[in-house]
């Protein structure tokens, strides 16, 4: 689809969208002096806080601060893009999607994936029938057995076993005109060092085929049937390749993501066994990672679905190192990041059919946060008991309560180490100050509070500021006037980033409209928008007129006395001796007065 077909998709998909019966479909409305509220369906809340105004095709949270167009709605509620929103209502209006027009390259790379994942996909129903169907998937199906995995199990996970055969995979699959470059592509064979040929990588192994989230094969996991034979790693994967990326997959992911997205959580486990043993006992909301470290990337995948985290790693010294060097990662990217030490067991798996589903949801509801989890770790792993032992257990600690942000919490956790302690809170808060400021310079200023603009603080300019960018939303051409006026530093910084970003529509000749809001600006800055043109009057044109002028006077007025301000403290403090410049000032402060005396005139 070109892109005046697709504006024209999205502009016919528009028209026939009525953001009433949408939104009503997931959030019960009333109607109450011209717009809707509800129950905000993004945050918890008990009043409703959530409105909607058909008239603008536009919804706002005045709770949690979530807003924008019908789309912005679906693609919040649904948790897919924002084309993707465009494309599901589009369906339920019964509207033809146009069909993607792509480059040569890109057909011919589209096709060669399509065909790899087909590869992956017949070999998973090789190995999966070769497990149920066949006398040689008899060691498979008594280990599997043997490790509790039911039936039902291994037909959700479609796990398989790699039969002790050098060639049947690959002769099956190149009998079935795939070549063997096609094969190797996607990991299945290797090729023979000292001698022509392939053979199956996978042999002699139970199969756990591996998805990305659209439930796509990419990959697979083998595990050895027997424990002793050290020869042989334990585990097997598919290595590196065009489908397969470790650093961006998590194993179940397919599979849990709507119980994730309905728990508001996900639990992360160390190995596929771990998730498939959880997933399979009821706690559907689990991914794996693929044996190797937590990566951003599999944070940015979880948060898709929830921002709680919960890693449930080995209870072993492997297991914990690997938690704690996972947990700065997520706390980065923003989750909020707990930690359950399984307490019986090696793993969750052990511990799960050890005691049962609900002793594994106890453990969860009792995880630790991870300060608390951090701080036990290194309370079990230094000597505290003399002075420098217990400096020492600070400086470990200390770094990631650094990063933690909300000030409340904050002192939580400085009382909470003084009590683990036996230390003064005083000394360790000093201490807290003393890390902070070398890791995060820009810390201490944050708890000092964040300097607002004066239209930040000002209830008065702030609304002048909202009036003034409806205006300049209905009518572009007016910016250039606003701009001349009061320079772009005066408005808020989210307010900078809408009209910087108006004023690239007018220079591009296009009307900046809810659709491309919704996707070139960011989030804040769009819900912001919508926020704004939500509370917009109803009133009369002319009185709406009054109204922008009287706003941009406000604000030039606030901007003038402050020049103002700075001229004056400027020449009682250092007037400059030649007498040139010295009239320069002055001259310039009588003008400035000038235009504030004229302007306080006017209004
Ligand atoms: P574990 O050794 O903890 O395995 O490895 P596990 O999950 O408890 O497996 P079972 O219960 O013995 O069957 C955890 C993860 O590390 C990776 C795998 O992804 C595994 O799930 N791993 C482990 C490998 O990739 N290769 C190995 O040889 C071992
Ligand atoms: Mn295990």
């Amino acid at each position: 689809m070109g892109n005046a077909e697709m504006e024209e998709f999205i502009e016919h998909v528009t028209e026939r969208t009525d953001i009433y019966s949408v939104v009503s479909r997931y959030v019960p409305l009333t109607q109450k002096s011209g717009r809707y509220w509800g129950r905000c369906p993004f945050h918890n809340e008990k009043t409703p806080s959530f409105s909607v105004r058909p008239d603008k095709g536009l919804f706002y949270c005045f709770g949690c601060g979530a807003g924008g167009n019908v789309f912005k709605f679906l693609s919040l509620i649904e948790n897919i893009t924002y084309f993707e929103a465009v494309k599901l209502q589009a369906q339920r209006l019964g509207i033809e999607i146009p069909a993607k027009k792509s480059s040569p390259e890109q057909e011919r790379r589209r096709r060669e994936e399509k065909l790899l994942l087909k590869i992956n996909e017949l070999a998973q129903d090789f190995y999966h029938e070769c497990l149920i169907k066949t006398a040689r998937g008899e060691v498979g199906r008594k280990y599997l057995a043997a490790r509790g995995i039911t039936t039902e199990t291994i037909e959700t996970f479609k796990l398989g076993l790699a039969p002790d055969e050098w060639e049947t995979l690959f002769k099956k699959l190149t009998r079935q005109n795939f070549s063997a470059q096609q094969l190797e592509a996607v990991g299945l064979i290797v090729k023979r060092k000292n001698s022509f040929g392939y053979y199956d990588r996978f042999r002699e192994r139970i199969m756990i085929p591996i998805a990305n989230i659209f439930g796509h094969v990419v990959g697979f996991g083998g595990r050895v049937l027997n424990n002793a034979d050290e020869t042989t790693p334990k585990y097997l994967n598919t290595p590196e390749t065009a489908l397969f990326n470790k650093r961006n997959l998590l194993f179940g992911l397919d599979k849990s993501n709507r119980a994730i997205n309905a728990a508001g959580t996900a639990i992360v486990v160390e190995g596929y066994m771990d998730a498939i043993s959880l997933f399979s006992a009821g706690i559907k909301n689990v991914v794996a990672t693929l044996g190797t470290a937590f990566t951003p990337e599999h944070a940015n995948l979880i948060l898709r679905y929830a921002r709680k985290i919960i890693f449930c790693y080995d209870s072993d010294e492997a297991g914990q190192r690997a938690t704690l060097r996972a947990l700065p990662i997520v706390q980065q990217i923003g989750a909020e990041v707990f930690v359950v030490k399984v307490p019986d067991g090696k793993d969750p798996d052990e511990f799960i059919r050890k005691h049962g589903k609900a002793a594994f949801e106890e453990l969860i509801n009792n995880a630790d946060t991870l300060v608390d989890y951090r701080m036990n770790y290194v309370l079990a792993h230094t000597e505290y008991g003399t002075t420098a032992g217990k400096f020492r257990a600070l400086q470990e600690i200390l770094p990631v309560i650094v990063k933690v942000n909300d000030d409340v919490k904050l002192k939580d956790y400085l009382k909470k180490i003084a009590n683990a302690l036996s230390l003064d809170e005083y000394l360790i808060e000093d201490e807290w100050k003393k890390i902070s400021s070398i890791t995060e310079p820009d810390r201490n200023a944050v708890v000092i509070k964040r300097k607002k603009l004066a239209a930040e603080e000002n209830p008065q300019l702030k609304a002048a500021c909202e009036d003034i960018l409806r205006m300049v939303w209905y009518e572009g051409d007016i910016l250039g006037y606003v701009l001349a006026l009061v320079p772009l530093e005066n408005f808020p910084e989210v307010h900078q980033e809408i009209i910087k970003w108006i004023e690239t529509c007018m220079a591009q000749e296009r009307r900046p409209d809810q659709m491309n809001a919704a996707i070139e600006l960011s989030d804040e800055a769009n819900a912001e928008l919508a926020r704004i043109l939500i509370k917009g009057s109803d009133q009369p044109r002319e009185r709406e007129l009054v109204v922008f002028d009287d706003s941009v006077n406000i604000l030039r007025l606030d901007m003038l006395e402050k020049k103002y301000n700075k001229l004056r403290a400027q020449s009682e403090k250092d007037m400059p001796n030649d007498e040139a410049t010295r009239f320069k000032i002055i001259e310039e402060l009588i003008k400035v007065k000038e235009e504030i005396n004229n302007l306080k005139g006017n209004r």
